[in-house]
């Protein structure tokens, strides 16, 4: 299963989405299943690492960003993958702007039991604010996991 994890600038909360949910896979020896990675829908940013806020929080609980390089999704790139893995409801719409189909686009927080949807962009925000992002990633990504796992493709 080819699996992309989507934000805005690929610096911040779909690098650490990546990592953590190809943490999780390997605890479950999963590893094997998947093939992660991570793509912004703006072109800002690409080729640079990750937000060193986001490499020091993974880095905290001993997961490495540090050779992160940042990509962009665009239209052409749609069909190289099954599943997209959108942080809030905006990248979702540019996916769906893209091409992408709509059933095979997921919110990173849509198996949550509340009613927030989204991973709050923590870019202009505090150091604080990439440790809630963390463990809204951590808890999530293990729904995601079955879920894809119970869909086969
Ligand atoms: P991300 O955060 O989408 O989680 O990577 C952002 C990073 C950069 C910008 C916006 C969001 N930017 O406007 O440059």
């Amino acid at each position: 299963m080819r699996v992309l994890f989507v934000c805005l600038g690929n610096i911040c909360r779909s690098p650490l989405a990546e990592i953590i949910v190809r943490d999780e896979a390997a605890q479950r020896g999963l590893t094997e299943r998947f093939t992660l990675a991570s793509a912004g829908t703006g072109d800002w940013h690409i080729g640079h690492g990750a937000d060193h806020r986001s490499v020091a929080i993974a880095r905290k609980y001993a997961l490495d960003l540090s050779r992160h390089r940042a990509r962009q999704i665009t239209r052409d790139g749609i069909a190289d993958w099954d599943w997209f893995i959108a942080m809030d409801r905006s990248n979702r719409q540019d996916l769906l702007d893209m091409g992408a189909p709509a059933e095979r686009i997921l919110l990173m927080r849509q198996f949550e039991s509340g009613q927030e949807l989204d991973v709050p962009d923590p870019y202009y925000g505090g150091p604080e604010g990439f440790d809630q992002a963390y463990h809204m990633l951590r808890d999530n990504a293990g729904r995601i996991i079955d879920f894809l796992l119970r869909q086969g493709r």
